[in-house]
């Protein structure tokens, strides 16, 4: 309990899936915490589960590809709570039909995949780090994925080359921002159970996954939320420009 006593979280892509179960955590460990989904519904359904376990969150509904929406989305969290210590972004999204090799990828969504991954994370930290550096440092934690670290012949090239770009954006963050006192990783989790995989995990193809994976099993949401919860506090004070890999042992293999 209290490990974010006093800090303030945005979270990205809070209304479900990982970013829920770190809203949730953060909330338990004492963190006021700003939920913005594209979902607005949703965004609230968290603030709903976090008010009734006596934490206090804020909803803002927009789009991380688009930097008004972004822009306003800090703004709002900020002024509400006063200041911002921590932005998590986890928003992402994960089009298997859409977004495949190259050789069948439309170049519209293609763009619309690396906007949402990746461009997110750029307006995200132009608009979050002032907030950041006013409150005298924090940390930010950015979601990648194993997919950024081996190649798979079923392909997701778009969110795969994210991911990557991903990667050297948050060593470029880390070192740029450090003695300001701001912290930047990136978590890479494994497949974990969440509406993001959902659509695509038959039977068939979970089984596939869990033979691959060490530890016998595909994660749930609140494995890598644990991570998270441990980049955004103080515990994590010495970590900066760091990758953690949350896969079960999949890329040990
Ligand atoms: N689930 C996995 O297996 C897995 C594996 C590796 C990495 N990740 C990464 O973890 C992160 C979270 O994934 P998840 O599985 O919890 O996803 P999810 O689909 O379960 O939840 C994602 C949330 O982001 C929101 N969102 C989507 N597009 C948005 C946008 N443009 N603007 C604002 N919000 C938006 C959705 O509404 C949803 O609430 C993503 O970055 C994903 O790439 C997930």
């Amino acid at each position: 309990m209290n490990r974010l006593n006093t800090k303030v979280a945005v979270i990205t892509g809070a209304g479900m899936g990982i970013g829920r179960e770190a809203a949730l955590l953060f909330a338990e460990e004492g963190a006021r915490v700003v939920v913005a989904d594209i979902d607005g519904n949703a965004a609230k359904e968290t603030v709903t589960r976090i008010e009734a376990g006596g934490g206090e969150a804020l909803a803002v509904t927009g789009d991380v590809a688009v930097e008004a929406d972004v822009e306003r989305m800090i703004a709002d969290g900020a002024r509400h709570f006063g200041a911002l210590h921590v932005l998590y972004n986890n928003a992402g999204v994960l089009w298997k039909d859409r977004d495949q090799s190259v050789l069948h990828t439309d170049g519209q969504w293609w763009d619309r995949v690396v906007a949402i991954n990746l461009k997110s994370v750029f307006w995200v930290t132009k608009h979050g780090v002032p907030h950041l550096r006013r409150a005298g440092g924090g940390s930010i934690i950015n979601m990648g994925s194993v997919s950024a670290l081996v190649g798979f012949t079923r392909a997701q090239d778009a969110y795969t080359a994210a991911k990557g770009a991903l990667i050297s954006l948050t060593k470029s963050l880390a070192i740029q921002f450090a003695r300001d006192g701001i912290r930047c990783n990136i978590i890479h989790p494994g497949i974990v159970d969440t509406p993001l995989q959902a659509p695509y995990l038959t039977d068939a193809l979970r089984k596939e996954f869990e033979a691959g994976i060490p530890l016998g099993r595909i994660a749930r949401p609140r494995e890598i939320a644990a991570v998270a919860l441990f980049l955004a506090s103080d515990e994590s004070s010495f970590m900066t420009g760091a990758e953690l890999v949350v896969d079960g042992g999949f890329t040990a293999g």
